[in-house]
């Protein structure tokens, strides 16, 4: 095991303060520091009482939230409680003022003074938005990774912020789950990278820094898997799978220093992830070394009676406390409920103790002991700063991925736009899920960003996602234009959490639009904007150049306008596979080869009406230059092995390019996946220039779990692929042999 950053959260000096208060704590106190309360039963976001009358019919939040809902009592004004000791974190209570004014009532009237902590969904940016976490991943850039979560850190901290429940390092591998726009896309090599720079963005060099929040590697686990990528739906998967693509980046998270983690809210194999021992004990605590808190998702505490494995709200609490979760979020089970249940019995004091130490050290470790108040000055100086601002444009840049050029990008200043589509001035959609502190008027929009740069652009919207299609919109804005630049896509909320759909298009409008767009003989150039892949070969085919956006922030007009112009090359990279249709969901790059491999011959593992390739494979993303790779060269040591090899940008443009690096274990005991990323290096080359790029990849990295669940790494055959994505590169072969140092057989 790595060297893991765990050990900083324990500490002599902060246990005995701990023992100290503990020893002063009611049974009521105790508990009140396992109490998150938030402004709605489903997260950190308010809902309209429709949406809770709903909630209550369905017996998802009980008859006292609700009565709270219909009195309209105000969720953040619970001062009282927080007087009692009855609060110890809130979600979703932003600005310094207030969390301050909260704070001093935690800290002045209650009888111990322990300070709140206050939590939020601090996903890409606060005030600042940087692209969607998918979006971002395309960058494959570790350190702008950490940069765009460090300026996250500063402003949501300015705001009287600790804690965000950010990285979301669920692997998705289902694009119709509507949350592959949160995490890193479908592989976990690269998500686990990911999750440290994320981890490590947040939480800084150390989580007393006033300007760093404490992380949240969320949700635990295998969230990603669920069944037919419907959002909240069961897990159904083997433990080898869980072991070996979903429980990885968690590890790293854990590695990197993570303070907390966050249960998922799905059942896995038919235990939910909240009261699951085998995850929250075996694996989290006493396999990975985790000494931070856990805190349930939204709810997820009581919802374990819809679950069908609690008998009710009491029960539910006492199987979460038992199994390992610490804070409840937003169910009020726990503050309700763990009080009898110390009294009859069932909960003993010593786990209530050791959940309350465990949120304790946190508030410890982040200070808030000696710093509970955030400075308000510091809101104006950091919000939206114009150095964010920068980090912001760049961050967009990197993360878009061109998928097709036919020639026609980059634009020439003096060419005529015709820009088309709703989505060009939609500011707000540009601001992606999760979105909490963003403002529209603070966007940059495609529009304004080509206009900002002076070129001749005339927009009209034809059509959009919500806008039906106007030809004669079209006719008009088309007229005299040496090019179409159509903007399409979905709205913000088609991804995220709770927007899983079924069909992975656009809207029929934008289909038209863009049908009708590839008609005139003037070279059309889309825009897409979207959180998860789509299925679009149609589109994709009547365009001549398209240009993959996501949803990219506060500076996505900026960013595109770098791209259209040629000021910045494209480098992004999918991180995610691309289906023709949506049918073909999942769909993921690193499968095993079955019995009889995908092939165009009959009886072959494959679907009759859609292509054997993907629309687009994992890693793919085209430049204004190009590459090729050369000498390729496989040095031996004792316990890993060092792939090298010379690329050279054989165009004209300077740029970056991301070198990949795939392993396949030709023959072993279980059917392994046919490729896996683990290496990539990123290099920039200047027209001709050549760089070696040298890649190492540990043996003992090379392995899997058997029948046992023992990880083993077995000697054997090692095929690697080298170069610009998962479909193409230079190959070669390498062994490993009894003689390495990995046997007998290393154990992870
Ligand atoms: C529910 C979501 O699943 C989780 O990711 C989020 O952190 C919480 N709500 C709080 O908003």
């Amino acid at each position: 095991m790595k060297q893991s950053k765990q050990k900083q959260f324990v500490c002599t000096d902060v246990e005995k303060k701990i023992d100290v208060l503990l020893a002063k704590m009611t049974l009521e106190e105790k508990i009140g520091q396992l109490n998150q309360v938030g402004p709605s039963t489903v997260g950190g976001f308010e809902i309209s009482l429709a949406e809770q009358k709903k909630l209550f019919d369905e017996g998802r939040i009980s008859q006292e939230e609700y009565q709270k809902a219909i009195d309209g009592t105000v969720w953040d004004q619970q001062e009282d409680d927080i007087r009692a000791g009855r609060i110890g974190s809130f979600l979703g209570v932003i600005g310094a003022e207030h969390c301050n004014h909260l704070q001093r009532i935690a800290v002045n009237e209650s009888r111990l003074g322990i300070p709140l902590l206050f939590g939020l969904d601090v996903i890409h940016g606060q005030r600042t938005i940087f692209p969607i976490p998918l979006g971002e991943s395309c960058s494959w850039d570790d350190q702008l990774w950490k940069e765009t979560a460090s300026v996250a850190a500063k402003e949501a901290s300015a705001q009287g912020i600790h804690w965000t429940f950010a990285p979301m390092i669920d692997i998705a591998r289902d694009a119709r789950w509507g949350r592959i726009a949160e995490g890193g896309g479908e592989d976990t090599y690269l998500t686990s990278r990911m999750a440290v720079a994320k981890v490590n963005g947040f939480q800084g060099n150390h989580l007393g820094e006033q300007d760093k929040l404490a992380a949240c590697a969320k949700h635990f686990v295998a969230y990603g898997g669920a069944i037919g990528g419907r959002d909240y739906n069961s897990v159904d998967i083997s433990l080898q799978t869980l072991a070996e693509v979903y429980l990885p980046p968690f590890r790293a998270a854990i590695e990197a220093g993570v303070a907390t983690i966050m249960p998922a809210f799905n059942d896995i194999n038919g235990v939910p992830c909240t009261t699951n021992r085998y995850l929250l004990q075996e694996i989290l605590r006493k396999k990975f070394g985790f000494e931070g808190f856990t805190v349930s998702d939204a709810n997820a505490i009581m919802e374990c009676v819809n679950h069908g494995t609690a008998a009710n709200r009491s029960n539910a609490a006492e199987q979460s406390l038992l199994s390992g979760v610490d804070m409840d979020m937003c169910s009020a089970c726990y503050i309700q409920n763990l009080g009898e249940s110390v009294e009859n019995g069932s909960v003993t004091m010593d786990a209530i103790d050791s959940a309350v130490r465990r949120i304790l050290r946190i508030k410890f470790v982040k200070g808030l002991f000696e710093h509970p108040y955030a400075q308000p000055h510091k809101e104006k100086q950091v919000l939206l700063c114009a150095e964010h601002r920068k980090i912001a444009r760049n961050a967009a840049a990197r993360s878009v991925v061109l998928l097709k050029n036919n020639n026609v990008l980059p634009l020439k200043k003096k060419m005529k736009i015709a820009l088309i589509g709703e989505l060009a001035q939609n500011a707000n959609e540009m601001l992606g899920t999760w979105n909490l502190q963003g403002h529209s008027e603070d966007v940059i929009t495609l529009q304004e960003g080509l206009k900002q740069t002076g070129a001749d652009v005339c927009y009209l919207p034809c059509s959009g996602p919500v806008m039906a299609f106007n030809r004669s919109q079209l006719n008009k804005v088309v007229k005299g234009a040496d090019v179409i630049v159509a903007a399409v896509g979905e709205l913000a909320d088609f991804s995220g959490e709770a927007s899983s759909l079924s069909e992975i298009i656009v809207s029929n409008s934008q289909r038209e639009m863009i049908e009708a767009a590839s008609m005139y003989n003037i070279p059309l150039i889309t825009i897409l904007f979207n959180g998860r892949p789509l299925a679009i070969p149609s589109i994709i085919k009547r365009s001549d150049a398209v240009i993959e956006a996501w949803h990219l922030g506060t500076e996505t007009g900026n960013a595109l306008s770098d791209i259209l112009f040629g000021v910045y090359n494209p480098s992004g990279r999918l991180t995610t596979t691309f289906p023709n249709k949506s049918g073909e969901c999942p769909l993921y790059y690193n499968h095993t080869n079955t019995g009889r491999p995908i092939s165009d011959a009959r009886f072959s593992s494959k679907y009759l009406d859609v292509p054997l390739t993907p629309l687009f494979p994992f890693g793919f993303g085209l430049s204004y230059t190009s590459y090729t790779y050369h000498n390729l060269q496989i040095f031996q040591f004792d316990s890993y092995i060092e792939v090298s090899v010379d690329v050279k940008n054989t165009g004209t443009f300077a740029g970056e390019e991301t070198v990949q690096l795939y392993i396949h274990d030709l023959v072993s005991s279980r059917c392994r996946p046919v490729l896996e990323l683990k290496g990539y290096q990123k290099i920039w080359l200047e027209p001709a220039d050549v760089k070696k790029v040298t890649i190492r990849v540990d043996y003992r990295d090379l392995g899997f779990y058997d029948n046992e669940m023992q990880y083993i790494v077995e000697p054997g055959t090692f095929r690697i692929q080298i170069g610009h994505d998962s479909s193409m590169g230079l190959t070669g072969e390498f062994k490993i042999s009894t003689d390495n140092q990995i046997f007998p057989s290393y154990t992870k």
